[in-house]
């Protein structure tokens, strides 16, 4: 599928660099996401004319409103295929001399995907793609298919921010590092990476977006980064920058930065410290986290079981077996007494956590913080380090692994909306309370200089 193709056809040309890289993408599903203005709608209408000469293509570009799908996509439209192709206003249809078409419309709410269910579309194009909800993503996901031998594709455009933020995240920018293409095979609500060669795997891609990309609009509006850069805190954010880890003010660490943070699992040398913390819940998950200490006191998260209506008694043995080849230096614990005895009969004793919780939120985003001479943090989480996806939390649209809470842990706020920076609110905060038991263990470790001089840990390599 050579990229030149739409180039060939209108004469615009994509910019060098995301927005070429965007249109480059042989994935199955590919989202070119992050702050406004980088051309990414205009990435989508290019990407609608790879396949125009050939007469079964058919297109369907999507917003959530008319008025947006008016202003964003249409105008546009207009402006590149004038003189291309034929309107139709009555089928919202661009109709290419050959027969192929390219289609436009909206999706309000999630019934009206049902006005597609008959139709095919080999290219399918979702503008402002967090806006939708995942059951009109999916739903879509089955009319990408057509019979006149084109590649299937979706793809996607958006800022962070909006209803769909949050499956959006987990969906690409959690699960492929940014120009990397990944395969994932479903099996129910479970999702794993698999190889390219494992049949019925589909693939994935996601292209980080910045305001910079686009020269165009540098040039013709110069005042335009000023003017983000003037915005409230959480708007400047996501357009500006394009960050995906704020979705609202108020959140606790709101200085967790997934592209920071996240890191593809490496093997960590034997030698390091390993610890476990623990928060213990039934209805609510009960998470064991296993960290490691490097030498230059950087804490790695690399595995991590999150899982609901589990007993202690039933997961001790897992646990104990996880850490079988493994040097476990001591297992930090939530205060019950019950279920720290039911470890212990497992062999794995525990020590009660210190757990202050404004003290112990200081002591997490400190190392959070990227320090200033290298841009490099203190803490960090292997990519897919859970050990699965517990069914009932992802039935019910809750965090699946401490990963996830980022997003969701949250201060409380005052009856005017502003939030007041004590204690969190007590949701969804599981893997952020066994974080801080970890955090603050490390902390207290340091005080006493336990482990002191005789470790000699080298930096994290890759990191
Ligand atoms: N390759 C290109 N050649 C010429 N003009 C371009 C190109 N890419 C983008 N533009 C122009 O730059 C402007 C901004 O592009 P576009 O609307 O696609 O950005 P966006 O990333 O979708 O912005 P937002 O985040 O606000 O939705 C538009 O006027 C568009 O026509
Ligand atoms: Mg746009």
């Amino acid at each position: 599928m050579p990229f030149e193709a739409p180039l060939r056809v209108s004469g615009w040309r994509p910019h060098p660099g995301p927005q070429t890289a965007f249109l480059r993408s042989t994935a199955d599903e590919c989202l070119y996401g992050g702050a406004a203005g980088g051309g990414k709608s205009f990435a989508l209408l290019l990407e609608g004319l790879r396949d125009c000469r050939n007469p079964g293509y058919r297109g369907l570009l999507l917003r959530r409103t008319y008025p947006e799908l008016r202003k964003s996509l249409m105008d546009q439209a207009h402006k590149i295929l004038s003189g291309l192709a034929t309107y139709n206003v009555e089928h919202r249809a661009w109709t290419f001399p050959g027969g192929g078409q390219l289609m436009f419309g909206a999706l309000g709410d999630d019934r009206d995907v049902h006005r597609y269910q008959s139709a095919e579309f080999a290219y399918i194009g979702f503008d402002e793609l967090t806006s939708f909800t995942q059951y009109q993503y999916e739903y879509m996901l089955s009319r990408n298919r057509n019979i006149a031998g084109l590649r299937n594709r979706v793809r996607a455009a958006t800022n962070p921010g909006g209803v769909g933020h949050n499956w959006v995240k987990a969906r690409f920018i959690d699960t492929c590092p940014p120009y990397e293409k990944r395969w994932f095979l479903r099996d129910g609500a479970d999702e794993t990476v698999v190889t390219a060669d494992t049949p019925r795997a589909r693939s994935r891609n996601f292209i980080p977006a910045r305001v910079t990309d686009n020269p165009t609009l540098m040039e013709a509006d110069p005042g335009y980064i000023a003017r983000l850069e003037a915005l409230p805190e959480r708007e400047r954010r996501t357009l500006l920058e394009g960050r995906w880890d704020i979705s609202f003010e108020g959140l606790v660490y709101d200085n967790f930065d997934t592209t920071l943070h996240v890191v593809d699992a490496v093997d960590l040398p034997p030698d390091w410290l390993r610890f476990r913390s623990v928060d213990f819940g039934y209805n609510n998950p009960l998470v064991v986290q296993w960290w490691a200490l490097s030498g230059d006191d950087e804490l790695i998260l690399y595995r991590e079981l999150y899982a609901t209506r589990q007993l202690v008694s039933d997961i001790g043995p897992l646990v104990r077996d996880l850490s079988a080849n493994e040097r476990i230096m001591t297992t930090v614990a939530d205060h019950d007494a019950e279920n720290r005895a039911e470890l212990e009969k497992h062999g794995i004793p525990t020590v009660p956590a210190v757990k202050k919780i404004a003290e112990g939120i200081q002591a997490c985003r400190r190392r959070l913080e990227p320090d200033r001479e290298r841009g490099l943090p203190q803490i960090y989480l292997l990519r897919d380090c859970a050990l699965r996806r517990d069914p009932h939390l992802v039935a019910a649209n809750r965090p699946t692994s401490t990963q996830d809470e980022f997003a969701v842990y949250q201060y409380p706020r005052d009856a005017g909306g502003t939030s007041i920076d004590e204690i969190p609110l007590d949701l969804d905060n599981h893997g952020m309370d066994a974080m801080r038991y970890a955090v603050m263990h490390v902390e207290q470790m340091k005080a006493r200089r336990y482990g002191g001089p005789q470790y000699r840990w080298r930096r994290l390599e890759g990191i």
